[in-house]
């Protein structure tokens, strides 16, 4: 395996060795779009281009042969038959007007950013670009953070170009040996990059999007900045594009980890009509969305129509019908029932993908009722055609906001932050911004996890105006004072720095990448956050143990460069989140691998059941609301079933829930009856097949066969699952207070867990609500009125010290009178016991110490 050789760690975690060869073409760097720059840092870099050079002299004639004799300066032109149309469209693009620049630099840097406002032509054209300058000798890779983004991007550009574009998305893709041109989620290319560290197959990689700082955009930016250098020392010369919306590229050009010679930036200007911004005098704190709604209605009463206009807010849908229903709103007359000109939507409420893909989270909606069927009758000669926008919606559903409006209608599209940048739709000439923003929170030292609306960023803000600028002069509706957008942050910070970075550094590991801290992330994580990924990792057997004996100065280096072990290689092949990939590895055991697969696959799969805590709309909805309900309970109910199983608790119910969806045959229809997401049932079944063939290719001789018909599991099997469940969540464990020990009422029923010091509860949807269990573990932990575990499982006490000594203080019975009582550092006492059932730690493939 190519990203196995030996010598390949130093020089990605060293930044040396890439930047030499990138300095060499910095040397013959004389751009005009950087004239003025270049002058600054000239005199700055002189020396240091000196001393370099001096001693790279023989890589450099390398260097300039390669050059000669490849085609990273291609000569050749490409056809492309484009429609007239479309040949007229693309000649309005502001890109357009840049393609010899950007050309020109191609040819001449290994690496370019190119910054552009949205709908400048970016992520459509540039390909195009690359293509017909005979860049397409192997495949050009186009990487987007959202899945829409990446399907709809490469219909769009094979619409253009006459020509089959491809794309691949983590459960389906068009790929063929023919594929010229790819778009692809940043998580896909992260995958291919452990399978093939050159990317030989690509000789051009647009990152696109790379102002949203996806994690894995960030991480790719990191490896290509070294991928790139090392294939042109082997000769097989490779581009990098990253393209970004906003100015601010920085941190990916004055970043001298990443680039020792910062590439050259081209500025797309932006052909734009002016947005007249208009600030609210106020700022709703509570009912903001009912504020966005009349809002809406009332420049739809008062305002001309554009051509074809759009509304757009970052906004929940639920709560946009609910302030309906409140009518909080003064209107003429609104028709719930009419649903005459409006498409049929599903009306999906996905909230975020599944661990380790490429979703953000943040970005979708939290919708509880078919967002189409809200329909606005204000003025009843112009009905109002609202369309719902974002990231996980049907691709088909999302198309339509690029169609024309049925004739005699007025578009209005709802939309997440999705809108903000990915895509850009034609004819919006007014937006009406909330200015908050969804986004998930974590706390790195407790792990507890929260949706938070918050304020969004100035840039985004402006991002959002923008989009009224498009084929018109156009109007933003600010729900906030001029005062309240001062206080917002200029930008986003990057994902990396607020979320658990467990999964990236194994797959780094994975890579060889033994020492995380000293790679060229344009952001790097906390240092907090990279020892509390290590540590998980090495407790999960996936990393090496640091040596306890030492210098501290030493000990404090190797805990950040623990090597990873053959069990964490097999980790790193599933594509899950570690702690689920340690269930995964041990699964094969007593034939409780299917089980472990579905598990997992619906434990990464989020909000797999309808939420039961949904607010009704009307008073007739309510009565339905409540039968409803008591069914969906009794179902769950069902699901847990009794006894032995029920221990397995809330990770029961997912099992029996896909079980039994399977033998009906997952259709939409019993989805439906049974309160499931039919979107998620499906997403489940993709991941267990693929899961299946992860694990049949760590262990071919395992066999595993995934029937989707499954039987239940057998008791056995049952408190084997747990164990292994155990096994995974180990950190995420929990000890019921004792009546004796309740000093505080609020301990009531309440849960200890090692790193927090208020109790934790088990949420009353929970099959073990009424049980309470004395141990149990976690999927995680989610603060909304009280902190919630979700995904609950009762384990028994003695199967601890066996199975997580490390989490384990051993001590004699009499030294302390009550040992099951926390300690001061917060570990949970428990006694060795002798009689459990033993889950085994071996894998067969790979030898374990
Ligand atoms: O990437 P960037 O934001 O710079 O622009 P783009 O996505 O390449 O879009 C360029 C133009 O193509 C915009 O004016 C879009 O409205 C248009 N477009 C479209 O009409 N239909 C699509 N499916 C995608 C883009
Ligand atoms: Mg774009």
């Amino acid at each position: 395996k190519l990203y196995q050789t030996k010598h390949l760690p130093e020089e990605l975690t060293d930044g040396d060795s890439g930047a030499k060869i990138s300095s060499v073409s910095g040397a013959n760097r004389k751009r005009k779009w950087k004239e003025d720059e270049e002058e600054e840092q000239k005199e700055v870099k002189k020396e240091q281009h000196k001393t370099e050079q001096n001693g790279q002299n023989e890589k450099i004639s390398d260097q300039e042969k390669v050059e000669n004799k490849t085609p990273s300066q291609p000569a050749v032109f490409i056809p492309v038959d484009r429609s007239p149309e479309i040949q007229e469209a693309r000649l309005k693009l502001p890109v357009l007007a840049e393609e010899q620049v950007i050309m020109e630099a191609v040819r001449e840097n290994p690496c370019v950013v190119i910054c552009g406002e949205t709908g400048s032509g970016k992520t459509t054209q540039v390909p195009q670009f690359l293509y017909e300058a005979g860049y397409a000798s192997e495949i050009i890779g186009i990487t987007e953070p959202r899945r829409v983004a990446a399907v709809s991007m490469s219909h769009r550009v094979a619409k253009e170009m006459n020509l089959v574009v491809s794309y691949q998305i983590r459960y389906e893709g068009n790929v063929t040996s023919d594929t010229k041109i790819k778009f692809m989620t940043d998580g896909v290319l992260l995958k291919e990059i452990q399978k093939d560290f050159l990317l030989q197959r690509y000789s051009v990689i647009i990152i696109d999007e790379a102002h949203e700082r996806s994690v894995y955009t960030d991480i790719l930016i990191g490896l290509l900045s070294r991928i790139v250098p090392l294939r042109n020392k082997k000769g097989m010369p490779m581009k990098l594009l990253v393209m970004s919306a906003t100015l601010r590229v920085e941190d990916f050009t004055d970043n001298t980890k990443l680039f020792r010679t910062p590439p050259p930036v081209i500025k797309v200007d932006a052909r734009q009509f002016p947005v007249t911004i208009h600030f609210n005098k106020r700022t709703p704190m509570e009912d903001y969305t009912g504020e966005v709604f009349h809002k809406i209605c009332k420049i739809h009463r008062m305002l001309p129509p554009g051509e074809d206009e759009d509304e757009e807010t970052s906004e929940t849908m639920r709560k946009f019908k609910k302030a309906k229903q409140k009518k909080t709103v003064s209107l003429p007359r609104i028709d719930l029932d009419n649903y005459s000109a409006l498409p049929v939507d599903e009306g999906d409420e996905d909230r975020e993908a599944g661990i380790g893909d490429e979703e953000d989270e943040g970005s979708d909606l939290d919708i509880g009722d078919d967002p189409a069927s809200i329909e606005e009758k204000a003025d009843p000669s112009i009905p109002l055609y609202v369309l719902p926008l974002y990231s996980l919606l049907a691709p088909e559903q999302q198309a339509k906001v690029f169609r024309p409006s049925p004739h005699g209608t007025r578009a209005c599209v709802v939309a997440t932050n999705v809108a903000e940048t990915s895509l850009t739709i034609p004819g919006i000439k007014y937006v009406v911004d909330c200015g908050r923003v969804k986004k998930r929170f974590y706390d790195r030292v407790t792990g507890v996890s929260s949706f938070r609306v918050t304020w969004t960023s100035q840039a985004s803000a402006n991002q959002r105006a923008g989009r009224a600028g498009r084929t018109e002069p156009g109007h933003c509706y600010r729900l906030y004072s001029s005062a309240v957008f001062g206080d917002f942050s200029l930008f986003s910070e990057a994902e990396i720095t607020r979320r658990p970075v467990e999964d990236l550094v194994l797959q780094m590991k994975d890579l060889n990448i033994d020492k995380v801290v000293n790679f060229p992330f344009p952001t790097s994580p906390s240092a907090e956050a990279l020892v509390a990924a290590e540590q998980l990792l090495v407790s999960l057997g996936a990393l090496k143990e640091p040596p306890r004996t030492g210098r501290v100065k030493e000990m404090e280096q190797a805990r950040l460069s623990c090597p990873i072990t053959p069990l964490g290689r097999a980790m790193a092949s599933f594509p899950v989140a570690p702690r689920y990939a340690k269930m995964l590895a041990l699964g094969r055991q007593q034939d409780c691998l299917p089980y472990v697969i579905a598990v997992v696959a619906a434990m990464t799969v989020r909000e797999i059941f309808e939420d039961l805590d949904r607010p009704a709309c009307s008073e007739d909805e309510s009565s339905k609301l409540i039968q409803r309900r008591a069914r969906l309970t009794q179902m769950r109910r069902l699901w847990a079933g009794q006894g032995a199983s029920l221990l397995l608790g809330d990770l029961m119910v997912m099992l029996g829930a896909v079980g039994a969806c399977e033998f009906a045959g997952c259709t939409p229809k019993f989805c439906e009856e049974n309160g499931l997401r039919y979107k998620a049932m499906v997403e489940i079944r993709r991941l267990r097949g693929q899961l299946t063939n992860a694990v049949n290719a760590v262990c071919p001789e395992v066999g595993v066969f995934v029937n989707p018909k499954m039987t239940p599991p057998t008791e056995h099997q049952v408190v084997c699952l747990r164990q292994i469940v155990l096994a995974g969540l180990g950190d995420h464990l929990a000890r019921r207070v004792q009546a004796e020990d309740i000093l505080d009422p609020k301990w009531k029923n309440g849960y200890k867990t090692p790193l927090l010091d208020d109790p934790v509860y088990i949420h009353p949807t929970s099959a073990l609500f009424k049980t309470l269990p004395d141990f149990i573990v976690y999927q995680e932990i989610m603060e909304t009125t009280k902190m919630y575990m979700r995904g609950v499982s009762a384990i028994e006490a003695e199967w601890i010290p066996e199975l997580l000594p490390q989490y384990c203080h051993f001590g004699s019975p009499l030294e302390s009178p009550s040992p099951w009582l926390c300690s001061s550092t917060g570990t949970i006492k428990c006694h060795r016991s002798s009689t459990f059932f033993r889950v085994g730690w071996q894998l067969p493939a790979v030898e374990m110490e």
